[in-house]
């Protein structure tokens, strides 16, 4: 995808605004299987935006951080922990929702959506998503097991993330692939044109 400033420079006009930035993208990975494609949707979003990852611990099991791509810096709740040291400092999860134009969670967990759904925030993932403003796009793609996702308990939670205003990608057997959850944010991006400035 071509950068936005690119497509501005070309048109000629306002020649003393400074071209738009990229967008920026806040990408979070759940403990489930498919979070060792984490470092691939990292990679794809990389192409046109800057990308920050978070991690929630249990995800630390599923993924080799060191797989991420250079550019990416990863934050986990150790980097709440140590951003935070005394009153008047500004919280890890307030200053990514303000840096963030658009987040991603991709592989979300069971058990990070029921925490959604349920308004809880006992992590640095759930800290940020419970800060969110949902002016901003929010997506979701849900890796459950086939069980998991049969449980009454999904299609309740999920209706109550809908109703937050977060867009769920739909996979065909477990997480979507990282190509359609590139394309779905894609999607919203040109309903829904960012203010890059
Ligand atoms: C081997 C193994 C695989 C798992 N795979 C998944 C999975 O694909 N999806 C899921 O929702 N939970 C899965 N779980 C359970 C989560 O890892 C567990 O609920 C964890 O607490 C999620 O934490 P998080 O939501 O903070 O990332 C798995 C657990 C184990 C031990």
């Amino acid at each position: 995808m071509e950068h936005p400033g690119t497509q501005y420079a070309q048109k000629g006009k306002l020649p003393m605004d400074p071209a738009p930035r990229k967008p920026r993208i806040l990408l979070a990975a759940c403990g489930c299987v498919a979070a060792f494609k984490f470092a691939k949707i990292c990679e794809i979003f990389c192409d046109w935006a800057e990308v920050k990852a978070v991690a929630t611990p249990a995800s630390l099991r599923f993924f080799n951080t060191a797989s991420l791509p250079k550019n990416v810096y990863l934050y986990t709740d150790e980097h709440e922990r140590l951003f935070w040291r005394k009153v008047g400092d500004k919280m890890l999860h307030i200053e990514l929702c303000r840096w963030a134009d658009l987040m991603v969670i991709a592989p979300l967990s069971a058990n990070t959506l029921a925490k959604i759904a349920g308004g809880m925030c006992d992590n640095l993932l759930t800290c940020i998503v419970r800060a969110w403003d949902y002016n901003k796009p929010m997506l979701i793609a849900l890796d459950v097991h086939t069980f998991t996702w049969r449980n009454p308990f999904t299609e309740k939670h999920l209706m109550s993330v809908d109703e937050l205003g977060v867009n769920f990608i739909p996979g065909s057997d477990t997480m979507a692939e990282p190509s359609e959850i590139h394309s779905s944010v894609i999607g919203v991006l040109q309903s829904r044109p960012l203010p890059l400035n």
